[in-house]
């Protein structure tokens, strides 16, 4: 396994229907050719991810959206021309191309563009799209570092294209257009304040682990091995007193307590700073040797919605 920078050695990988890991503003991507069902297999089993998970498709223009999908609303145009490229993902009517083991036999099909320089290049330089899901192991942290994705997956992969760490730092914010009404399948790098004035009709989808319609929704995910407990640190405090205890909290810095490791994901209480903090701490966390990880809710309002969804479904395991 190689970690580097050469859009041309990932560009000949996926040509040949090899797995490359990319950078994205969002998290790093476990990407192959979306067209080709072959390299579409690789990537469920190198995630060890159940094919009921479909994969998101990324493009490299909004031209592309009519080759791949079929009637797309206006609002959908909308969407796409201000955040594109951006942490948004659309789930739109798939056209034929797109094969069914990427939308795991769902007739809508999820497509972004993203917006790390290096992988807009890679998308400009090859001829067809590609499908990644989050490098990272099926219900693991996702990667945000080219480092974490060689931790994990290096064995697997040929080549991981090294763009630095991801400025957003959680996942693309997944929204539906049904009918009038946006529907947000899963919260992330696109917070929701900012399309109220697309539309008044919003309905956020809290997860659910039955049946989910998006398997993003599934509560269990992004989960440490260590058990992690949500809520009011200072509540929680007194049942864990002596136990080795890590910590991860918006800005407040605790220095009373007795705490083996603490992360503060953002001193400045800059909610974009910890999103961008919020996965390697937790990482970083789970490679103490720790009983138990501690973290605060934050506020429910811009990021910190997408924020405490991903700690609420990390504690959930
Ligand atoms: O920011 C992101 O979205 C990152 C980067 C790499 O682009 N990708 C990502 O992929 O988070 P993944 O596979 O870890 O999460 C994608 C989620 C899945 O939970 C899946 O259920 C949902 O998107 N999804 C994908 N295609 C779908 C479809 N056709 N219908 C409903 N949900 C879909
Ligand atoms: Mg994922």
């Amino acid at each position: 396994m190689t970690i580097g920078t050469s859009i041309q050695k990932a560009a000949e990988a996926l040509r040949s229907d090899q797995l490359v890991a990319i950078p994205t503003e969002t998290v790093y991507g476990l990407a192959g050719n979306a067209l080709s069902e072959e390299t579409v297999v690789k990537i469920f089993s190198v995630k060890n991810r159940p094919f009921f998970d479909p994969l998101i498709v990324h493009l490299g223009h909004i031209e592309q959206l009519s080759e791949f999908t079929r009637s797309v609303p206006e609002l959908a145009y909308d969407l796409a021309n201000t955040f594109w490229p951006g942490p948004m993902t659309l789930l739109l009517p798939k056209k034929e191309i797109i094969p069914d083991l990427v939308t795991a036999g769902n007739e809508r099909v999820a497509v972004r563009i993203p917006q790390h320089p290096l992988t807009q290049k890679l998308l400009q330089s090859i001829n067809f799209p590609l499908a990644a899901p989050s490098a990272n192991p099926f219900g693991y942290i996702s990667p945000t570092t080219a480092q974490h994705v060689a931790d994990q997956l290096g064995s697997q992969l040929l080549y991981i294209l090294d763009g630095g760490a991801c400025q957003v730092g959680l996942e693309s914010t997944i929204i539906g257009l049904e009918n009038e009404e946006l529907v947000i399948y899963r919260k992330g790098g696109l917070p929701v304040e900012q399309l109220r004035h697309f539309s008044d009709k919003i309905r956020i989808m809290e997860h659910s682990s039955s049946n989910p319609k998006s398997p993003g929704q599934l509560k269990s995910h992004y989960a440490p091995k260590i058990p992690l407990m949500l809520g009011d640190i200072r509540e929680m405090y007194p049942q864990h007193k002596g136990k080795k205890i890590g910590l991860i909290s918006f800005f407040e810095d605790f220095a009373d307590l007795d705490i083996q490791k603490h992360f503060r994901l953002s001193p400045q209480k800059d909610m974009k700073q910890a999103a961008k903090q919020l996965f390697s701490s937790m990482r970083l966390l789970d490679n103490e040797s720790l009983d138990v990880i501690l973290a605060e809710v934050l506020p429910e309002k811009g990021l910190g919605r997408a924020i405490n969804d991903r700690l609420r479904r990390a504690a959930a395991h």
